[in-house]
C-alpha cells in the first residue's frame, strides 16, 4: 500500500496547501528527482558521449544510467529507449522515420490526443497513404473486435493510446497488438498517460513502438521517451542527425551508429534524462502497482461525489475499474473554463477545462464541442484533495440553481 503521506511529504509543490488535480497535463516532481538534477549541476556539469575528463565520464555514466532505469520501469532494454523531447516528438519520430508507400494505411482511434492524431492526417494528405479511424461507443470503450475490420494486409502501423487523455479508458492494446501483428502491422502505443500510473510491460505487450513523457512521470519537463524494439531499429530513420550521432565521416559520405545515439544528435537534455531516470526510480520503489491501487480509490471517492451532484455530466464509464484517474465532466449551463476559474479561486483546486487537445472526441464521441472540466489524480493526491474538490463544485453548482 502507497504510504500517502509520506509520499506527500516528497513534493514541495503540495506545501503551499493548493489542490493539484491536473497531473495528466503535467505530474509535480519530487525532492528525490530534484536533488538529482541538482547534482548534476553541482558536481559534474560537463557534456556527454564526448569528453574523456572525469566530470564528462560521470556525467555519461548518469545518462546512461537514467537511460537504464527508464528501460526496467518498461521492461525493455537501455538500447531499446532513446531520450527525445517528450511523447509528442516520439510519435512525430516514427511518422517521419517509419517508411510509408502509397497504398499502405495507418489505423487511428477517435479518442486520441492530437499528437497521436494529426501527425496521420498530415501523412495522409501527403503522401497519400490511407487513415482509418476506429470509433469508440459514447463512453468511450474499444473492444478488440472494434479493430477487426480496420486492420488488414494494407495496414503498416496501427497507432493507439494506452490511456485516453480525456476520458481515462484503456483501449484493449495486447489484444490490437496481437491482431496487428497476424496482419504484419506495426503497432505504436501512446503511453503518455499510462508508463506514470501503471505497470507497463513493453515485452508482455509485444508493441513495437511505445511514447511517454518524463514530465507527466515525475520527472522533468522537455525530456521523454520513445522505445523501439531493437530489431526494428534499422527501419526507423532518425528526425535529426549530427554530432553524437554518427560512426564515421568523410568529405563525400557519413554513416549513422547504430542504437539510441543514432537519434540522439547534438547535446541533449542531459539533466532532464538524469532527472527522468531518478523520477522513474522514484515511481518503481512507490510501486506501479500501489500508485494503480490508490489512483483507482480516489477516482472512485470521485465518480461517486460527482453522481450527487446536481447538473454534473460525468463522461466515460461511471465504473473506476474500467478507467484510469482521469474524469471529464461538465455542470450544466456553465462554461468548462469557468467552471475550472471558479474552483480555483474558490478553494484553490487546479483543473483543466477545454479540449484537453481531443477534439475529434469531444465533438464526435462526447458531443461536447465547448469542452470539459478535467480532474485527474498522482499517488499525492488524498481523500482530502477529492473532497475539496467535490465539496466546492457543490457550492459552484448552487450558485445556478
Ligand atoms: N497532454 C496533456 C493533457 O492532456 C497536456 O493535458
Amino acid at each position: 500500500m502507497l504510504d500517502i503521506n509520506n509520499v506527500r511529504k516528497d513534493f514541495p509543490f503540495l506545501r503551499s496547501g493548493r489542490i493539484y488535480l491536473d497531473s495528466t497535463a503535467t505530474s509535480l516532481t519530487p525532492e528525490p528527482v530534484l536533488r538529482k538534477v541538482l547534482e548534476y549541476y553541482h558536481e559534474y556539469r560537463a557534456n556527454v558521449g564526448r569528453g574523456i575528463y572525469n566530470a564528462a565520464q560521470a556525467a555519461t555514466f548518469a545518462y546512461e544510467n537514467a537511460r537504464a532505469e527508464v528501460a526496467k520501469l518498461i521492461n525493455a532494454k537501455p538500447n531499446e529507449v532513446i531520450f527525445v523531447r517528450n511523447a509528442t516528438e516520439a510519435i512525430n519520430l516514427i511518422a517521419n522515420g517509419l517508411k510509408f508507400q502509397e497504398g499502405e494505411k495507418i489505423v487511428t482511434t477517435i479518442l486520441e490526443h492530437h499528437s497521436n492524431y494529426i501527425v496521420w492526417l498530415r501523412l495522409k494528405n501527403a503522401k497519400k497513404v490511407g487513415l482509418s479511424i476506429v470509433k469508440s461507443d459514447k463512453e468511450g470503450l474499444l473492444s478488440p473486435s472494434d479493430f477487426i475490420s480496420h486492420i488488414d494486409r494494407r495496414t503498416r502501423l496501427v497507432a493507439v493510446t494506452q490511456t485516453s487523455n480525456v476520458l481515462g479508458v484503456r483501449p484493449p492494446v495486447k489484444d490490437i497488438v496481437k491482431l496487428a501483428h497476424e496482419e504484419g502491422s506495426f503497432v505504436l502505443v501512446d503511453g503518455a498517460q499510462s508508463v506514470p500510473h501503471a505497470k507497463v510491460d513493453v515485452k508482455e505487450l509485444d508493441c513495437d513502438f511505445l511514447a511517454f513523457s518524463g514530465h507527466k512521470m515525475c520527472g522533468p519537463t522537455g525530456v521523454g521517451a520513445l522505445y523501439i524494439k531493437e530489431d526494428l531499429q534499422e527501419l526507423v530513420e532518425p528526425l535529426c542527425i549530427g554530432g553524437g550521432s554518427i560512426e564515421d565521416v568523410g568529405i563525400e559520405y557519413y554513416r549513422l551508429r547504430s542504437g539510441p545515439g543514432k537519434y540522439e544528435a547534438g547535446t541533449p537534455p542531459i539533466a532532464e534524462a538524469i532527472g527522468m531516470g531518478a523520477a522513474a526510480v522514484y515511481l518503481m520503489n512507490v510501486g506501479m502497482g500501489n500508485i494503480e491501487e490508490h489512483e483507482r480509490k480516489l477516482t472512485k471517492r470521485m465518480l461517486q461525489g460527482l453522481a450527487n451532484i446536481n447538473g454534473i455530466v460525468v463522461y466515460g464509464p461511471r465504473d473506476a475499474e474500467k478507467r484510469a484517474g482521469i474524469v471529464s465532466f461538465n455542470l450544466k449551463g456553465m462554461n468548462p473554463h469557468d467552471v475550472a476559474v471558479a474552483l480555483d479561486t474558490a478553494s484553490g483546486v487546479m483543473v483543466r477545462s477545454g479540449h484537453h487537445c481531443a477534439l475529434p472526441l469531444h465533438k464526435h464521441v462526447l458531443n461536447a464541442p465547448n469542452g470539459t472540466v478535467r480532474a485527474s489524480v498522482y499517488l499525492y493526491n488524498n481523500n482530502e484533495d477529492v473532497d475539496v474538490f467535490l465539496e466546492t463544485l457543490e457550492e459552484i453548482s448552487k450558485t445556478l440553481a
